[in-house]
């Protein structure tokens, strides 16, 4: 039977503020039989009883994206949807929804900005207060923004259970508002409290403070239906006071104090917020999901540092806040001090937040307390506490997991457990990197919307939850910040003020992130929004192109924390920084030319694809030689060129040569920074070499993904030294372990390690293409795609390969079966598989190749190794045998070849 399983606004299922006139509609269908496509479908819109547009039957098959054709909705109106869809099998379903809309542009509101008057260099968080009274209402819905960082409540309730309302944006053009409905909290004598703190506006925020403006302030609007329908209204005016209540300071970087003995201070008049109310920035509706506690975990354990104070360790590094529940005695001063991770002593490790104070202070009552930090979150796994003795209670305190509120849209999991892990270090990265907008980090004095890193985690990040509204809001920001003559900002919202420093990648997000929003999504909608963005990045790039159209000015990243980094050269790596610009400016403009054929721009398509081949020639003159060998042969150039296609046909096969060489070279081991850490693995599914992209995802030794879930990582670090094979840390000021970027492998995983992947946008169509690879015997992922749920599962056990997918319904797959010639098209449904292989790929965890080295660091392999070559290991020749591997050492002693392979097989069998 057909149903219809989801109906999505604007990607939301029954929006109660909904922020867009003519939103996009999107439906999901399920049906017991296989083989469905929709073949037409109807929408239906009521405003209360009264029918306010009716699509009529549709033909077609488009379920996802679907623009609203009606008239334009109403202002804060509530709406049913109807639809009825009908299939290829000649069975129908319908499905019905509820919305209602936002304020749109919130020009009928009567309420003027006010602040108070604390110095303007305070961290202290001010209380609005307005009393009133009301008649009985049949509807109250308040209206509420704030320069800072805002809570509200109403009669002492908490209005919103949102975090850092209202969010960040470009501050200077425009400002989120978001809407309550309070009806119920409504009574006859009323308080309404808004407690502001300076949060991005006014705070510490990247070197400096009061980026945007001095003081705090709040706009809000109470608007009262009462039982005769007259409205009343209560807004923000001279009549308000202020005064401060008992969250004392706060600040993002250095933390909040809480004084439960506090008096509040005696309410004083507010003052108009005169340069406010003569330039406001123009509200919006709120545009993406709201921060909020995502998940609350205990403590696991309590440690000590060597002077004897406690710390607890919550198993799992994140953004956050700790509540504290305790009764302590009047007065008494609890510190909370967080951190990412120990010194090898056991003390708290804190040089990494640099100038960040990460410090929550709490004052007892004496009665029962609870203390929730709401103006601050901190990067950590672990809390040093002082003020309560030795031995604190673990049950006191509950670690509030901070983050987006977006849908999880992934599930992965495969044999490695330590893959398994790594996986689950990228989702942490994410949630703990996304709070309202894309930072970078979320514990030093940082954490900002740094587009480069957004730029090369979006593919990820799209696939692992649905980011669509969170990056629209973003990419919004992007274009205000963007300077007149296109140039992007490095960080959106754009702290730094100035125009754009020109990096490649960084400012390319312009391009890259909507077009991958697109094809994940579906939604031509981001490509209509950003097109004139990205129009504008490209041809500031073309107009300060060469003349063989190469990219070869402005400041440059460069492999940002590449491995190759040559002495002297910072954190740029050796792969030449105008290679990187000139590949990218290729790539953007390819990337346009193909968004602006989605948009049925034909002239542009022209153009583009033009400009694109002309870049892509001057790319072949300056940097492959007419043999085919690249100039400056490293990883990141290799895979960047494969991957973009930048070189002619003929010399394909010889930069694919030389990619294998140089990984080689290095052992197997990557050597990329940010630039070709997302894409190699790519690039080598690309040349049909996943075998060598299994090596590298599986090296457990340094440098490597698995290094650092060796190293007992739980997010993913920002460098791949972070932590050093001697267990030292990193110095450079720099080192951060949650920074998302090297986390972008997850893409691969879901893409290719499983299979899944969009064949065209959306993925109306579904390329499954497992593959597999040495070392893991299964793997499997669930994706919720706009149409719904796909499943592929594989497995290559016992000489057996066994697969099953899961294809929802009005999309169709062409499945590439492991080992088996040809794809196989199919229409939704389940399907299974299997049949016999040859193939083993249980995990061989050590090759000949494999340094004695990182066979010592396992336990068991060690005492194999100590056995086998009595006294060797420990003698003075140790030191060199450690850099050796079975492979050197075999020809060294008479009848080695036989010896190392028995060992090397007794090994591996202890996995
Ligand atoms: C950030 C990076 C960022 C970089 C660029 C760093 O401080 O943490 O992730 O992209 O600066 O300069």
């Amino acid at each position: 039977m057909l149903k219809v399983s989801k109906i999505l606004i604007d990607r939301q299922e029954n929006p109660a503020a909904l922020s867009e006139p003519t939103p996009y509609l999107g439906w999901q269908l399920e049906s017991d039989r296989q083989n469905v496509h929709q073949t037409a479908y109807r929408i239906c819109i009521r405003d209360g009883l009264m029918p306010f547009w009716d699509s009529g039957r549709i033909t077609g098959s488009e379920s996802a994206a679907v623009r609203y054709a009606g008239p334009p909705l109403n202002e804060e109106c509530r709406y049913t949807l109807e639809l009825t869809v009908w299939d290829n099998h000649g069975e129908s379903a319908q499905g019905k929804a509820e919305f209602s809309t936002a304020l749109f542009a919130p020009r009928f509101l009567t309420a003027q900005w006010i602040t108070h008057t604390l110095a303007d260099n305070h961290s202290e968080c001010p209380v609005f207060v307005r009393h009133f009274s009301a008649e009985p209402v049949q509807k109250a819905r308040l209206y509420l923004s704030a320069c800072g960082i805002y809570t509200v409540r109403l009669n002492g309730q908490e209005v919103s259970q949102d975090w850092f309302a209202p969010g960040w944006t470009e501050y200077a053009s425009r400002l989120q508002y978001q809407v309550y409905d309070v009806t119920a909290l409504i009574q006859p004598e009323n308080t309404l409290e808004i407690t502001t703190a300076n949060g991005w506006y006014a705070g510490y925020l990247n070197g400096t403070r009061q980026v945007y403006g001095k003081q705090t302030a709040i706009f809000a609007e109470l608007s009262l239906t009462c039982m005769d329908s007259h409205r009343v209204t209560v807004a923000t005016d001279v009549r308000w006071q202020w005064y401060l209540g008992q969250h004392r300071e706060a600040e993002f970087y250095h933390g909040e104090r809480i004084d439960r003995t506090a008096v509040p201070t005696a309410p004083q008049p507010v003052v108009l917020a005169e340069d406010l109310n003569a330039h406001a920035p123009a509200l919006v509706p709120q545009q993406c999901e709201p921060v909020r506690v995502l998940e609350r975990r205990a403590p696991v354990q309590l440690l000590h540092t060597p002077d004897g104070t406690p710390i607890l360790d919550f198993g799992q590094n994140m953004a956050g806040v700790v509540r504290l529940d305790w009764q302590g005695s009047p007065g008494q001063e609890i510190t909370l001090r967080f951190a990412e991770a120990l010194t090898p002593d056991g003390s708290l490790y804190t040089a990494n937040l640099r100038t960040a104070k990460a410090t929550d202070t709490f004052v007892c009552s004496g009665g029962k307390d609870t203390f929730v930090p709401r103006f601050t979150y901190h990067g950590f796994r672990y809390v040093s506490i002082a003020g309560m003795g030795g031995n604190p209670p673990l049950d006191a305190f509950t670690a509030l997991v901070l983050g987006t509120d977006a849908a999880a849209t992934a599930q992965f999991s495969c044999s490695s457990p330590l893959v398994n892990r790594l996986w689950a270090n990228i989702v942490w990265g994410q949630r703990s990197n996304f709070v309202d907008v894309p930072t970078d980090c979320p514990q030093r004095d940082e954490r900002l919307g740094w587009t480069g890193d957004a730029a090369v985690f979006c593919r990820t990040a799209a696939q692992n939850e649905d980011v669509y509204r969170f990056f629209r809001k973003w990419l919004a920001d992007l274009a205000i910040g963007q300077a007149a003559d296109g140039g992007v900002p490095h960080i959106v919202p754009n702290v730094n003020g100035q125009g754009s420093g020109g990096a490649a990648v960084w400012c390319d997000a312009a391009v890259t992130i909507p077009w991958t929003l697109y094809e994940l999504y579906g939604e031509r909608d981001i490509l209509e929004r950003q097109y004139p963005s990205m129009k504008a990045w490209v041809e500031y790039m073309r107009r300060q192109e060469t003349p063989d159209h190469l990219r070869q000015c402005g400041f440059q990243h460069g492999d940002w924390l590449a491995l190759d980094r040559e002495e002297g050269r910072g954190n740029r790596g050796s792969t030449d920084a105008y290679l990187i610009a000139s590949a990218y400016y290729a790539h953007c403009t390819r990337l346009l030319a193909k968004a602006a054929a989605v948009l049925g721009k034909a002239q542009e398509v022209a153009e583009y694809t033009a400009l694109h081949r002309a870049i892509c020639s001057g790319f072949q003159q300056e940097y492959i030689t007419a043999t085919g060998r690249v100039v400056g042969e490293t990883q990141t150039a290799l895979a960047l060129i494969l991957l973009f296609d930048l070189a002619r046909a003929e010399h394909r096969d010889r930069i694919a040569q030389s990619l294998v060489q140089n990984l080689d070279k290095h052992q197997g081991h990557l050597t990329t920074g940010f630039i070709g850490t997302p894409i190699l693995m790519d690039a080598l599914s690309k040349i049909g070499r996943n075998d060598l992209a299994g090596k590298l995802l599986l090296n457990e030794d340094f440098p490597g993904w698995l290094y650092e879930v060796r190293c007992g990582a739980t997010t993913m670090w920002e460098r791949w030294d972070s932590v050093r094979p001697d267990g030292s840390f990193d110095e450079s000021g720099m080192n951060s372990f949650n920074h998302y970027a090297f986390g972008a492998v997850g893409d691969w995983l879901l893409e290719q390690l499983v299979g899944i992947r969009p064949a065209e946008p959306g993925y109306r169509a579904i390329t499954l293409q497992p593959q597999l690879i040495q070392g893991i015997t299964q793997a499997c992922a669930l994706r919720t795609t706009p149409y719904g749920r796909v499943r592929l599962a594989w497995q290559c056990l016992n000489h057996l390969i066994t697969v099953e997918v899961e294809i929802p319904a009005n999309t169709t797959a062409q499945l590439f079966l492991p080992e088996q010639e040809g794809s196989i098209t199919l229409g939704s449904g389940s399907y299974q598989y299997s049949y016999a292989t040859e193939t083993d790929l249980t995990p061989q965890r050590f090759t000949m190749d494999t340094p004695l080295r990182t066979m010592l660091a396992d336990a068991d392999a060690k005492a194999v190794l100590s056995a086998a070559l009595p006294g060797m290991l420990d003698g003075p020749a140790a030191a060199f045998l450690a850099g050796k591997s079975f492979n050197d050492l075999k020809g060294m002693m008479p009848g080695g070849e036989a010896l190392f392979a028995q060992l090397l097989t007794k090994l591996n069998q202890l996995c």
